[in-house]
């Protein structure tokens, strides 16, 4: 505890010297959470996280999270420098969609929509018109189908076919996943539930549309806090990343949040549900990259511009 202490200070008076101001993902280790927001910065979800980015003055931004968040605010801030605590800190869904595959697909239809979720590469980005979060893209997808557009939609198999239960639109679709949300079972969920008969369920979009049908509330990280800050209810169960807890617990300390079952049953499998890409940003390595200026994010130059427009797009849709 005491080198812990240590080095939230010498990240406290790192941020200060470096004029830096530090971004987390609400997945991430509580310890990066609470220093984001004792130090003037921000813990939020992916969609908050690059308009703070882009917004604040500090021209260093430190973002604790995974690379797509560190290079959407390379994109949108592309004379700040951009650090992140372990640069290998991806996601399943940036892996899984190469922009080569990807753009054979897009050349496959072209007379669709191309929108894409913010978790992927820049590459990717610059071959969209939209980009989105699971904060906005049930509404986005929702305004394009009202104006008669056919979608592709890339790369979450389970947050698509969501927004396409809901909307009806017409939408092709990439087969990618996350590895985190696509491990929540719907039948141990049910048993869980029947545990704890008066909890609300609050899922991320992310999960499979078996655990999807048994949500009280599907939202976003964002969308599950407000869900459980407005929610009549004093349980919860809550189907998304376990880092989630800590900002839930914190601020309803009155609410209990149960985690969701990932596999097995409720009782064998606490806490599966954690992203091992998240779980790599950490105090020393924050504290050694602020030290350095080591970890900067690098997007090509010449992929900026047009993986700016989807979105900027995005950012002014949800203004
Ligand atoms: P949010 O946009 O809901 O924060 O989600 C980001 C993410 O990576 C979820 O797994
Ligand atoms: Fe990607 Fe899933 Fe990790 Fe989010 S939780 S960063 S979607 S692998």
């Amino acid at each position: 505890p005491t080198e812990r202490a240590a080095l939230k200070d010498r990240i406290r008076a790192l941020l200060k010297e470096k004029n830096a101001v530090m971004v987390s993902h609400f997945y991430v280790h509580p310890d990066l959470q609470d220093l984001a927001e004792e130090t003037g910065g921000l813990v939020s979800d992916s969609l908050e996280m690059a308009r703070f980015g882009r917004d604040h003055a500090a021209q260093t931004l430190v973002v604790s999270g995974v690379k797509f968040m560190g290079e959407t605010s390379k994109i949108l801030s592309p004379h700040k420098t951009v650090l992140m605590p372990d640069l290998d800190a991806t996601c399943s869904l940036d892996l899984g969609c190469p922009v080569d595959e990807f753009s054979a697909f897009c050349d496959q239809h072209p007379d669709r929509t191309v929108v894409v979720y913010a978790n992927t590469s820049a590459a990717v980005k610059a071959r969209a018109d939209w980009v989105v979060t699971s904060s906005c893209a049930l509404d986005i997808v929702r305004a394009l189908k009202a104006d008669g557009q056919k979608i592709l939609w890339a790369p979450d198999r389970h947050l698509g076919g969501y927004i396409q239960r809901e909307t009806g639109a017409d939408m092709v679709m990439w087969n990618g996943a996350c590895i985190v949300h696509d491990e929540f079972k719907a039948f141990e969920l049910e048993a869980l539930k029947r545990e704890h008969p008066l909890a609300k369920v609050l899922v991320h979009p992310e999960s499979p549309a078996d655990v999807v049908a048994l949500a009280d509330a599907v939202g976003s990280t964002s969308g599950i806090l407000n869900a459980a800050r407005d929610m009549d209810a004093s349980e919860f169960i809550v189907a998304t990343d376990n880092g989630m807890l800590h900002k839930l617990r914190t601020l309803f300390p009155h609410k209990r949040f149960i985690e969701a079952p990932t596999a097995g049953n409720s009782a064998t499998c606490k806490s599966c549900a954690h992203c091992p890409w998240m779980a790599m940003n950490g105090l020393a390595g924050l504290a050694q990259v602020l030290e350095s200026g080591s970890n900067a994010i690098h997007v090509d130059p010449a992929l900026i511009p047009r993986a700016r427009q989807p979105i900027d797009r995005m950012l002014a849709f949800t203004a």
